[in-house]
């Protein structure tokens, strides 16, 4: 058949994991249904259903607009909520929920948010976008330093740019090896590339299924200053947080608002659906003739060619959730977190508590992370001759109904490079979605460990 257009360097970019799973997934179910096995979900890394059923927020919703409303003396008159609702934004979205986003996540934090500073995107993943996009921009040759493993969509994001190239770090159970961070900058540049920005999930990273250590976090921010690179903080799961209130670490943007750009989402404290988000940095740049700006004022005029319009209607949506019943502008966003909360820390209980009665006395066969914060553990096998690879994978879906998503994924090209084995002695077990509500919900989570406790054991030879 004959092209329609010809162009040889449009090559075809990997699949991502998820993607990939997702896909070969039916095929696999029918496999696993016809042998009469029950399907256990320990693979999918979306909000659970039970907590994100959106008619209680749209009632909320509703009273909160009328509440906007109840201000309009004639009633032949729009509400100016509802005009701007449905009119053309500022790229900036409504400046009203900018300001009340900066005083309630400010105040969580403890950091005096400027609402100039906050930028709408279109969820943390259209933060990413944002920050990749303005770097890739002048053409130089770029490289971004990231975790090995690190997030699939920062992986797939960073690959559209063939100016740009990963530098992945390992880590410890603690986060980053700063050595790496520092060896890694110094390769980057030695071989002529500029190092904007080291992106990372400090708090529930996905998909290494832990937590940075405070000690951690101010090495690397100490090393970042030092080398003049920002800190892009991915934050989904800040308030996805398992730790007690005075044990939660800072994420980086209260430590140093000036060296970070922190990635909020709506997604995970709110809905997906919605595609709310914030991005907020403090930085400065050095642009040419030794001018110094505002990084927020450069990503304003890369986000005004890009998304240019955000949906004010969602932003106005998004607004309503951080105002109360009597429809106060709340103190905080935890009260929110906790609703959500109450189903997370449950679930995360369960997997922890079944892989401990399952294969608690097995520590020299596996290991696996403890979560405090997301969605996620890394289940970890010591022995050399498992690989949990793609066969691996499909597997334990046809054999014993269980999914679970590989790592070696996760690990990007040149970490892969380092050590060809990366990621293939350890699975993503995700404890964040399940078909059903409630006591089933706790049901089919039990046998859904106990389901992988088992099959471990078998594969494994074990016990
Ligand atoms: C680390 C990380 N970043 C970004 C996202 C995407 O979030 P959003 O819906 O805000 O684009 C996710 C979603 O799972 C995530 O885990």
């Amino acid at each position: 058949m004959k092209a329609s257009l010809i162009a040889p360097d449009l090559g075809q970019q990997p699949i991502s994991v998820t993607r990939k799973m997702a896909a070969s997934l039916p095929g696999l179910r029918q496999m696993a249904m016809d042998k009469g096995l029950k399907m256990h979900h320990l693979g999918a890394g979306y909000p659970h259903p039970e907590v994100t059923d959106p008619r209680a927020f749209l009632e909320h919703k509703s009273r909160y607009f009328e509440h906007l409303a109840s201000g309009v003396n004639n009633p032949q008159d729009v509400p100016e909520y509802l005009r701007e609702s449905y009119s053309y934004t500022d790229t900036l979205g409504p400046k009203s929920v900018r300001e009340n986003f900066a005083a309630v996540y400010g105040a969580d934090w403890q950091v005096a948010m400027n609402a100039d500073y906050l930028l709408p995107t279109l969820g943390a993943s259209g933060g990413i976008n944002l920050m990749c996009s303005l770097f890739e921009r002048p053409g130089v040759d770029l490289a971004y330093l990231t975790d090995a493993p690190t997030y699939a969509g920062f992986i797939a994001r960073a690959q559209l740019a063939s100016q740009a190239r990963i530098y992945s770090v390992e880590m410890d159970n603690e986060g980053p090896i700063v050595a790496s961070l520092t060896s890694q900058i110094e390769q980057a540049r030695a071989d002529g590339r500029l190092v904007p920005f080291y992106y990372t999930v400090p708090d529930g990273h996905n998909p290494a299924g832990f937590s940075f250590s405070k000690t951690r976090r101010k090495e690397i921010l100490d090393v970042m200053r030092e080398y003049g690179v920002l800190i892009v903080e991915d934050a989904p799961y800040v308030y996805i947080s398992y730790a007690d209130e005075d044990a939660r670490p800072q994420p980086f943007f209260a430590m140093d608002p000036t060296a970070t750009i922190h990635l909020f989402t709506g997604s995970k404290i709110g809905f997906p659906g919605p595609r709310v988000g914030f991005l907020y940095t403090e930085a400065r740049v050095q642009i040419k003739d030794a001018e110094i700006i505002d990084l927020k004022d450069l990503l304003l005029t890369e986000s005004s060619a890009d998304i240019l319009f955000h949906n004010p209607e969602a932003l106005h949506g998004f607004d309503s959730l951080l105002h109360d019943d009597t429809m106060q502008l709340r103190d905080s966003l935890w009260p929110i977190a906790e609703t959500k909360l109450a189903v997370y820390r449950e679930n995360r209980e369960i997997i922890m508590d079944g892989l401990s009665e399952g294969l608690g006395s097995y520590a020299a066969h596996c290991s696996w992370t403890e979560p405090e914060a997301g969605f996620f553990t890394v289940f970890r096998f010591h022995d050399k001759r498992i690989r949990t690879d793609d066969a691996f994978i499909e597997r334990l879906v046809a054999e014993y109904g269980i999914v679970v998503i590989p790592m070696y994924n996760f690990y990007p090209e040149d970490a892969r490079h380092r050590d060809p084995n990366a990621g293939l002695d350890e699975l993503r077990l995700s404890f964040c979605f399940s078909e059903s509500f409630g006591e089933q919900r706790r049901l089919d989570l039990k046998q859904a460990v106990a389901a992988f406790c088992d099959a471990v054991k078998e594969i494994a030879d074990i016990g």
